[in-house]
């Protein structure tokens, strides 16, 4: 069959391309408000974008008109940290993606506790075994509503050791969580290998 895209519904879209792009890394951004509490959200539009230096991706949609608080914060801020979403941590971040009012500490909400960060201002969290330090690189609008395409470069790394070895994270001990159409998600527990021909 073919389908359309301009020809079924937004929520229709939305629904049929989240259930093909699967499974999906989810960037847990932490953000600071302008309170100085510390705002979290998932983002499951998260891809890499170059890698030396390691820069990524998130897109984030408007909320009636507006940019959702983490666009908003990183606009102001120019700085934001992905924290990794794991099987371990998965129920915490369902609870970060809550919309809460404006100002709100979500990692207080969700019980977790703040890492801190160290050549950026905004916290982390440390019940993710990687936080990704970024620095704002570029925000591209697009669509209508505005969406945001937010650039950011890593400027540092922390690595839980645990899950470490040889320069690479051990995706067996990672354990990390994708997302699959909506309220699908998916864990990593069936590996293999392939080398190149
Ligand atoms: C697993 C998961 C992935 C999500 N991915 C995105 C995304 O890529 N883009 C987006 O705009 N919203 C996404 N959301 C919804 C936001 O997390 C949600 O709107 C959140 O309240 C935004 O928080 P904020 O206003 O504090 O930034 C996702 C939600 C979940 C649970």
């Amino acid at each position: 069959m073919n389908i359309d895209p301009n020809e079924i519904g937004r929520k229709e879209a939305y629904s049929l391309f989240t259930s093909v792009i699967v499974p999906r890394p989810i960037a847990w951004v932490t953000t600071l408000n302008e309170n100085g509490s510390t705002n979290a959200a998932p983002f499951s539009f998260f891809m890499g974008v170059t890698s030396y230096p390691p820069r990524l991706a998130i897109s984030a949609s408007s909320r009636g008109g507006i940019p959702k608080d983490t666009a908003k914060n990183i606009i102001r801020t120019e700085e934001f940290v992905v924290n990794l979403v794991t099987k371990s941590n998965v129920e915490a971040m369902n609870i970060t993606s809550v919309d809460y009012e404006y100002g709100v500490d979500e990692l207080l909400k969700a019980n977790l506790s703040t890492g801190e960060s160290e050549k950026i201002s905004t916290p982390c969290i440390k019940e993710s075994p990687v936080n990704m330090e970024c620095r704002l690189e570029k925000i591209v609008e697009i669509g209508e509503p505005t969406n945001y395409l937010i650039i950011g470069e890593v400027v540092l790394f922390h690595i839980d050791e645990a899950i470490y070895s040889e320069g690479v994270v051990d995706p067996h001990k990672l354990q990390s969580v994708g997302r699959l159409g909506n309220p699908l998600y998916s864990n990593v527990n069936d590996i293999f290998r392939m080398e190149r021909p």
